[in-house]
């Protein structure tokens, strides 16, 4: 098994996850759907990732929105309500009761009633919830960084599949995750160009550079996903007095940075402290994580802590 792969399994170390389909919970050899669902045949769903310590979930308004945002950019129509679903949500949480918990939460078009494309020819959609306990990253990702590579697949292009939709058919992701981990043995993430050569993520993360004391991340428009941790590094970074801007940028600009980082909900934030690229392998700015990197870190953990406690003893 490679590095990569591992990389992964110590997140999810024992795969055991309490699921809720409809809201009906169970578990994972009985969690059932149908083979004609949409999400199967078409890949044509939309999902979010999110993290609840106990019962909190965490930024669960913000990604409920994204969730309707999708639903919008792809006219599907979710079955049930924001209020209901958060209901299902922390049903579901407490069934599993972790700790901490990673949540798949994805709605499906629904079972196709014949075949062909036109959204009329299946019934209503279903929604599924997985909740797996997180045991948190190993400390090295944080205290050592990780490697970036390149990938030979371009992101999708805004007018093709907007990467803003979150759907089920990740696809161009899993091809430029590929690309590096064949090419580039030990590249834990790989960087996305679009088109025009800009930078826009990462197959699971999004990107920002440190030059000159200012942060940056490509904006929107380039074509990304607006990443939940992305948007509070945003306002985080602002309100402690850092110059932090949505520029666009390009490869060079990465393997010329100071400080590099990629963030995601369930990372948070990890320092990128190498890169791999056709011209060579190289630190990116000293090698070790760098200050700014761990001082947003510092203060998004901070800002985690006190969500929780603001919202532990509210049901939502
Ligand atoms: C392509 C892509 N970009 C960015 C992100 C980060 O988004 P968030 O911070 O909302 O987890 C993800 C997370 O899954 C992703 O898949």
């Amino acid at each position: 098994m490679s590095n990569n792969q591992n990389n992964h399994l110590d997140q999810l170390n024992q795969f055991n996850p309490i699921i809720s389909i409809n809201g009906t919970i169970t578990n994972k050899e009985n969690a059932k759907i149908s083979v004609l669902d949409r999400g199967l045949l078409f890949g044509d769903s939309i999902y979010e990732v999110l993290m609840a310590y106990d019962s909190v979930v965490f930024l669960l308004r913000e990604h409920l929105d994204r969730l309707w945002n999708s639903a919008e950019g792809l006219f599907m129509n979710i079955p049930i309500s924001k209020n209901e679903l958060s209901h299902e949500i922390i049903k579901t949480i407490k069934a599993a009761g972790n700790k901490i918990s990673y949540i798949r939460l994805m709605i499906t078009r629904g079972e196709a009633s014949r075949f062909g494309l036109d959204n009329d020819f299946c019934s209503k959609g279903n929604f599924i919830i997985i909740v797996q306990k997180h045991s948190g990253h190993s400390s090295h990702y944080y205290s050592e960084g990780v490697t970036l590579g390149f990938a030979d697949v371009i992101r999708n292009d805004v007018r093709a599949l907007n990467p803003k939709i979150k759907s089920g058919n990740y696809l161009n992701n899993f091809l430029a995750y590929m690309s590096v981990k064949n090419k580039e043995k030990g590249a834990y993430e790989s960087i996305m160009l679009n088109s025009d050569g800009q930078v826009t993520e990462c197959s699971t993360s999004n990107i920002w550079i440190i030059k000159n004391d200012k942060v940056f991340t490509p904006p929107t428009t380039v074509g990304i996903l607006a990443g939940i941790t992305r948007e509070t590094i945003l306002k985080l970074g602002k309100k402690i007095g850092m110059e932090i801007r949505e520029e666009n940028f390009g490869a060079k600009d990465v393997i010329n940075a100071d400080e590099a980082f990629i963030s995601s909900t369930t990372r948070i934030i990890f320092p990128a402290t190498k890169i791999v690229s056709d011209l060579r392998d190289q630190k990116i700015g000293s090698g070790v994580p760098g200050p700014m990197t761990m001082r947003l870190l510092a203060e998004y953990r901070k800002f985690i802590n006190e969500y929780i406690n603001r919202y532990r003893d509210n049901d939502l």
